[in-house]
C-alpha cells in the first residue's frame, strides 16, 4: 500500500511541519508529504519544505475576492497534487464549513492547549492566567467550530510556578513535535476512526499512573 499523501498548511514558522518532514525522511512511515502550503509568501515554513524538496504553494487569501474563492483554489491545489489528509499546522485563516465538509475526516489540526480547554488564540497565558496546574496539545478532527472536532491524541505538560506564556508554549511546542507525527501515523495505518463523533484508535494503549501538580511530598 502507498504512503498516505499530507498537504500540510502553513502561515508562518512550519516547526511542525518541520516535525512532520523529519517524519516521513524515514521510509518506514506511511505518509509523505505531497505539497505544502501557505497563505502567506515568504515565511520559514516555505524554506523548510523547499528544502527537503517538497512542493510548495502560495495561496494568499488576500488575492482573492472573499473566502470561497481562496478556499475555491486551496481546494484545488490540495486535490491537483493528490492529497488525502490535510494537516493543518499553524494555518492562522479560518475556514468555512464547506471547505470543511468537503475534507470531513480528512483534515486535522494541532493546538496548543488540552482542548476542549482554551479554545482560540494566547492560550498559554490563558492557562497560566487561569491557574491551570497542566496543559498540553491536541491533534483533532477538524470539524466547522473553532478547534472543535474529534480528539486523537493529547499530550500533557505540567505549568511550572515561574512559566512566562513563552516558556509554557516551548514545554508544549516540544511535544507538539512528537504528537502531530503519532496522530499522522496512527491515521495513516488505518488504527484511528471516527466513531460516534468520537475517535477509536485500534490496538491503542493508554499511559499507566497519573501525573500530580504539585508534587506529593
Ligand atoms: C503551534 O503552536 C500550533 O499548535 C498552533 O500554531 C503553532 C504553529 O507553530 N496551531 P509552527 O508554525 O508549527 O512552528
Amino acid at each position: 500500500m502507498g504512503r498516505l499523501r499530507l498537504g500540510v498548511l502553513i502561515s508562518g514558522r512550519g516547526s511542525n511541519l518541520q516535525a512532520l518532514i523529519d517524519a516521513c525522511a524515514d521510509p518506514a512511515y506511511p505518509a509523505e508529504i505531497a505539497l505544502v502550503v501557505s497563505n502567506v509568501a515568504g515565511v520559514q515554513g516555505l524554506t523548510r519544505a523547499a528544502d527537503a524538496g517538497i512542493a510548495t504553494a502560495v495561496v494568499d487569501h488576500r488575492e482573492y475576492d472573499g473566502r470561497g474563492p481562496f478556499e475555491d483554489a486551496l481546494h484545488a491545489a490540495l486535490a491537483d497534487a493528490g492529497v488525502e489528509l490535510v494537516c493543518l499546522a499553524g494555518f492562522m485563516r479560518l475556514l468555512t464549513d464547506g471547505f470543511v465538509a468537503r475534507w470531513h475526516d480528512r483534515m486535522i489540526n494541532i493546538h496548543p492547549s488540552l482542548l476542549p480547554a482554551f479554545k482560540g488564540l494566547d492560550v498559554q497565558q490563558r492557562a497560566i492566567d487561569a491557574g491551570a496546574r497542566f496543559s498540553g496539545c491536541t491533534v483533532h478532527f477538524v470539524r466547522p467550530a473553532m478547534d472543535a472536532g474529534p480528539i486523537i491524541a493529547q499530550a500533557v505538560v505540567p505549568i511550572h510556578g515561574d512559566d512566562d506564556a513563552d516558556t509554557l508554549a516551548a514545554r508544549i511546542l516540544t511535544q507538539e513535535h512528537r504528537l502531530f507525527p503519532l496522530a499522522v501515523r496512527l491515521i495513516a495505518e488505518g488504527r484511528a476512526r471516527v466513531v460516534d463523533e468520537r475517535v477509536v484508535i485500534d490496538g491503542a494503549r493508554a499511559p499507566a499512573g497519573a501525573l500530580v501538580n504539585p508534587e506529593p511530598a
